[in-house]
């Protein structure tokens, strides 16, 4: 996929738009880290910058404009999705980019669904974008996530296994329900 700067700076307008001052450094962070990432395991530049960049475009909608727009899309809904509305702001997101600019890209499309719960069969795209959004510059440092950090930039499956579970263990810490794909999408790696 060809890079086109005047593009890129009206995606990013209109992303801009949708969210708020943190949201948008956040989203220009995980850009940033996708690139990098792209570059080390040999993938399409511009398919991960359009993808970091549209990741989170639907975050900050109220629940209501979210529950209306997984209706309007037909966004098949789980009970578990149902009752967590916000973690559907990556399928709401996909589907926005492909009717409002026409992005047909599946990878492109999986990658922005997928960045929250995960999914099973992940691309590199889709797990480059599933890290980027967890060790973005702008999040807070922990030993951790510097772990996870130096893991994303020497083996990505590693990386995935290593944020699987520290998915797991920071929801079961907060005791936040846990949707129970994430431990069939562990067993991958
Ligand atoms: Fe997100
Ligand atoms: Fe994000």
């Amino acid at each position: 996929m060809e890079d086109d700067i005047g593009q890129i700076q009206i995606y990013s307008d209109y992303v801009q738009e949708q969210m708020d001052d943190k949201r948008y450094r956040h989203t220009l962070g995980v850009v940033e880290v996708a690139t990098d990432l792209a570059i080390i395991y040999g993938l399409d530049l511009y398919k991960a910058r359009l993808s970091a960049l549209f990741h989170d475009l639907a975050k900050e909608y109220p629940v209501d404009k979210k529950r209306e727009l997984c209706k309007h899309y037909h966004i098949p809904m789980d009970d578990f999705l149902k009752d967590n509305i916000h973690l559907s702001h990556g399928l709401i997101a996909a589907k926005i980019v492909e009717d409002k600019f026409a992005i047909k890209d599946s990878n492109i499309l999986k990658a922005i669904n997928n960045h929250t719960l995960g999914a099973k069969n992940m691309s590199d795209l889709e797990k480059i974008i599933y890290i980027s959004d967890i060790i973005e510059p702008s999040r807070k440092y922990s030993p951790q996530l510097n772990k996870l950090r130096i893991l994303a930039y020497t083996d990505l499956d590693k990386a995935m296994k290593f944020a699987l579970n520290r998915n797991i263990d920071y929801l079961t810490l907060k005791n936040k329900p846990i949707h129970p794909i994430i431990y069939s999408i562990l067993k991958e790696y």
